[in-house]
């Protein structure tokens, strides 16, 4: 069977881009990286893409007149490079309700926290100043709410008491780079399906 192609999108430093990619690259994902799709010029991530020697599309937001139209700009490219499913990677931008119903079931996104606890954009920090006893990383289908979506794999990631935000945060990514794996894996298997909303795995 031909091998799936992916697209990662990122918005910043893309270190859990480059995790993925370098697993693709060892053979341990079984899938074709098409293409890392950002929306932000001055992303370190691009860096890292270059450094990858992967193909990348910029996208502006700006230069769209609405998130439909945006939305459908990068449906096109999706579809100009026969990708077959996305992983969000740090993606800071939220998919219109066409985009989400088109490529249903096809999105993964990674967040830093256990859903539905913290989401949004500054979900390690929020745990770490509501002094909670622990946070974690979630990882989940995309769906027309923002963290909202059916969960594929949750694990949860200590915080102690002496933690400063920056062990927090290099505790919850070293969670990431195994956790997104994992899952992507699962999908890649065939062995997710969505049932009432509900992740079914299939062991
Ligand atoms: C990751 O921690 C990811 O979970 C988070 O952004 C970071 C990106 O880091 N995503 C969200 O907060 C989504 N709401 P990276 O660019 O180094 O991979």
């Amino acid at each position: 069977m031909a091998q799936k192609r992916v697209a990662i999108f990122v918005s910043g430093s893309g270190t859990n881009m480059e995790n993925i990619a370098r697993r693709v690259q060892a053979g341990e994902l079984d899938c074709e990286l098409a293409l890392v799709v950002c929306d932000n010029p001055n992303a370190f991530a691009l860096k890292r893409a270059a450094k990858l020697g992967l193909e990348t599309f910029l996208i502006d937001s700006k230069q769209f007149k609405s998130k439909g139209e945006f939305d459908a700009r990068i449906d096109q490219e999706l579809n100009r490079k026969s990708v077959d499913f996305v992983l969000l990677a740090g993606f800071m931008r939220i998919f219109g309700s066409e985009f989400v119903r088109k490529w249903r079931w096809r999105v993964l996104n990674i967040h830093p926290a256990l859903l539905p606890k913290y989401p949004g954009a500054h979900a390690i920090k929020d745990a770490f100043r509501a002094k909670e006893k622990e946070t974690g990383v979630t990882i989940h289908f995309v769906d027309e709410g923002v963290d909202t979506g059916p969960i594929i794999l949750q694990r949860a990631v200590p915080i102690h008491l002496d933690d400063t935000l920056e062990l927090l945060e290099a505790r919850v990514h070293a969670v990431e780079y195994e956790l997104y794996p994992e899952a992507i894996r699962l999908f890649l298997a065939g062995k997710l399906s969505v049932t009432s909303n509900q992740v079914v795995i299939r062991r």
